[in-house]
């Protein structure tokens, strides 16, 4: 799909990028040339990812420990992979969710999912930001947001509260620091199996094929093509698009968003014959 060379020179940061999404677009962006940091709670497991990339591509991969919850923990991260030059991209990939009853939810159980997801991401684009600007370096920051940052959704609160914050830090970014050399964008994605998200979100083989029914193309997205996205949107090519967030749901929320759309494949055929115009 791309050059080889399209994110050349490129020093790239992915939080939580050990598994999943995050590590999914490592690979991705290695293949293409880029200098590639991840970072994760677990050291070891962001250690292994880098050490796995390394021996299937030849780009440059180096795993750290960082819990973005903590400004403290990001501030070091950050210095240390400044002392060897700015960084160019940030991907703010990590994060927390699960189903749950909100009636449920502790208040530990909020401040977990929207320490990781909103906090996290302000932590890491501000000592990025702060930097760029400083120095008039040009980045681009990349958070992985969600459909359902924009409407909310049942089960899933603190995430939908937190990716919420998300969306408007990266769409008040783009206006504060777009003409001082920095984008700020973000991708919504619909369902995509990683191990991650399907234990916390689609525990059961039900849950998975009612989210299947409901999606206009019937399969789960995958993470070649979020990958794939993620890689455009960072590059130069995409270099006026800033402050937007890119659907990639199979059309999910729109099949959603409307109230006859949902009723769509559930319409049997006695209906639509009940509907025809009489003609004469
Ligand atoms: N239902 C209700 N409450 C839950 C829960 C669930 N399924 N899972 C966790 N919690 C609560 C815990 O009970 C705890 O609250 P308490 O101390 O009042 O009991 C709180 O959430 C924090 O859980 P804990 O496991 O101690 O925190 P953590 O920081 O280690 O984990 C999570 C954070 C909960 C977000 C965990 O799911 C995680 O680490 N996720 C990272 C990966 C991920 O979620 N990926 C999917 C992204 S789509």
């Amino acid at each position: 799909m791309f050059t080889n060379d399209l994110l050349k020179d490129k020093r790239i940061l992915i939080t939580g990028g050990g598994t999943g999404i995050g590590r999914a677009m490592a690979e991705r962006f290695l293949q293409l040339g880029a200098t590639v940091y991840i970072c994760g709670r677990r050291l070891e497991v962001v250690q292994r990812t880098a050490q796995e990339l390394t021996s299937s591509t030849k780009g440059s991969i180096e795993g750290f420990a960082c819990d973005v919850r903590y400004s403290d923990d990001v501030e070091t991260l950050i210095e240390k992979l400044w002392a060897q030059g700015p960084l160019d991209i940030l991907i703010n990939n990590a994060a927390g969710n699960f189903l749950a009853r909100t009636e449920e939810l502790s208040e530990h159980a909020f401040e977990a999912v929207m320490g990781i997801v909103l906090k996290g991401t302000i932590n890491m684009t501000m000592a990025c930001g702060r930097r760029w600007l400083k120095e008039k370096h040009k980045g681009v920051v990349l958070s992985i947001a969600t459909t359902y940052a924009d409407t909310g959704s049942a089960y899933v609160v603190p995430s939908a509260v937190a990716k919420a914050g998300v969306v408007a830090l990266m769409r008040s970014l783009a206006v504060e620091w777009g003409d001082r050399g920095i984008r700020t964008v973000a991708i919504a994605p619909g369902a995509i199996r990683t191990e991650g998200a399907f234990s916390r979100l689609l525990p059961v083989p039900e849950l998975e094929k009612a989210v299947l029914d409901h999606n206009p193309l019937h399969r789960f997205g995958t993470l070649e093509e979020i990958a794939n996205l993620g890689a455009f949107l960072v590059s130069d090519q995409a270099g006026y698009i800033n402050g937007d967030m890119v659907y990639m749901d199979g059309g999910e929320m729109l099949a959603g968003a409307s109230t006859f759309s949902m009723l769509g494949r559930k319409i049997p055929e006695s209906a639509w014959q009940l509907m025809k115009p009489k003609r004469k």
